[in-house]
């Protein structure tokens, strides 16, 4: 295991702006999407992270050529049939969206993933991807290897699906546009729907409301894309100023899509001062300039669409409740523990490690804000958010906190820890 990395509180204002990394939901949607395309599609700024990185690797394996920023690729229906398995790492997002992307193959893949990720739940893509003439293999205990295909041609379906999950929406999507017919989808509200826009601009699917969708299959053409800055990366900097009143961070180029920005959301409820200007649009997709500044925090209710769309930040959340005034409580986020850790255990330890009141639900947590944290040490159990959330609590504690396995930030961020540390140096 890699060597602990100590953060110290730093007191006092700043005011920066910060260049974010390429927004990693984004990234390995571009991937999957020119991969699916026949021809060179240019796909810049990409997440620098790991998981992006698995995404890259895996269709590369298809017979995907990716050189800078121009991805050249056969088109699904040429994809390279692979020797043997696909390995995604530590990415969900890599082996829920291939898994759909893949399902109309005449042959078999298999995904493979690290011990994490083989432990999360997979048997969810077995029915909306059954619906359409697809297979789905998962082991026993519903998780990966998965054995997606083979298909003989897949049809159209009408599927609702019971959770408001992004990877799986986009999963059926993927092997949708690859059917015969039209498609239908439901879930529930909430979910990051960017796929759902890049089909609609794309002629692709046409929204009904907030949660049913029409597929419409058809080929993905090449196309040429930028991605736009990480809110997820963001959030980090974003509570950085939100605990230390006076500070100010500002983040052009995000993307604003409204199911990645509960966190503003909710810091906004908590009485941090927000400005969010949209700035234009990446395939119907909303991209803007976001400024957070600190202010004396109170406690906020987190439930229903908003907990999903702040699903990734709900560690963040605890960790800026402690600094706010009352108690802060999260529900309706059952799914925070079948992420890369449980999630709402591995919050509530991060928080009563560190001198923090935290109390586990089942479907969620309440933090008592003492309006302080003392510092400590904290294990991120192999998951980047953990880890960068430790870092931005340090940042507002009275002591340093000593963060094991924080190289874990590499997932979706590396270089994250200088990147905080020099809010408080920069000009
Ligand atoms: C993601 C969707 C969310 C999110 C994950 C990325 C995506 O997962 O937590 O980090 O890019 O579609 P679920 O779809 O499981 O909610």
């Amino acid at each position: 295991m890699s060597p602990a990395r100590v953060v110290e509180p730093q007191p006092g204002a700043f005011t920066t702006e910060v260049e974010l990394p390429g927004d990693k939901s984004l990234s390995h949607r571009a991937l999957i999407f020119a991969a699916l395309a026949a021809g060179t599609s240019d796909v810049a700024g990409l997440g620098p992270g790991a998981d992006v990185a698995a995404t890259a690797a895996a269709i590369e394996r298809l017979g995907v050529t990716i050189d800078g920023s121009r991805v050249v690729s056969p088109g699904s229906s040429d994809w390279d049939e692979p020797a043997s398995a696909i390995d995604c790492g530590n990415s969900g997002t890599t082996m829920r969206l291939l898994a759909g992307a893949l399902a109309a193959r005449p042959h078999v893949t298999t995904l493979v993933g690290d011990t994490s990720l083989t432990s999360r739940p997979m048997r969810r893509l077995v029915g909306p991807i059954e619906a359409l003439g697809g297979r789905i293999g998962v082991s026993e205990r519903g998780t990966a290897p998965l054995t997606v295909g083979p298909a003989a041609g897949l049809t159209g379906a009408r599927v609702e699906i019971p959770i408001a999950s992004a990877q799986v929406r986009t999963a059926f999507e993927l092997a949708a546009i690859q059917s015969s017919g039209d498609s239908r989808l439901t879930s529930p509200p909430g979910y990051r729907d960017h796929t759902e826009r890049w089909l609609a601009t794309l002629g692709l699917g046409d929204r009904v409301s907030p949660t049913e969708f029409v597929v419409h299959p058809g080929r993905v053409p090449p196309f040429q894309y930028r991605v736009p800055g990480d809110a997820s990366s963001a959030a980090y900097l974003w509570a950085a100023a939100a605990i230390h009143p006076g500070a100010s961070v500002t983040t052009p180029g995000v993307t604003l899509n409204p199911g990645r920005i509960g966190f503003l959301q909710v810091l906004d409820l908590m009485g941090a001062a927000i400005e969010a200007e949209v700035t234009g649009a990446l395939l119907g997709d909303p991209v803007g300039t976001v400024t957070v500044r600190g202010a004396g925090l109170q406690a906020a209710d987190v439930a229903g669409p908003l907990t999903t769309a702040t699903l990734d930040e709900l560690p963040l959340v605890a960790v800026v409740a402690c600094f706010a005034e009352g108690i802060t409580a999260v529900r309706d986020a059952a799914e925070l523990r079948l992420k890369e850790s449980d999630r709402v255990a591995t919050t509530c330890a991060m928080v009563r490690t560190l001198g923090g009141g935290a109390e586990e639900d089942d479907d969620g947590f309440r933090v008592v804000g003492l309006g302080w944290l003392e510092g400590g040490e904290v294990h991120a159990h192999g998951d980047h958010r953990l880890a960068m959330a430790a870092g931005v609590a340090a940042t507002g504690a009275t002591g340093p906190v000593v963060i094991h396995d924080a190289d874990a930030a590499a997932i979706s961020w590396p270089g994250f820890f200088d990147v905080l540390e020099r809010l408080w140096s920069s000009p």
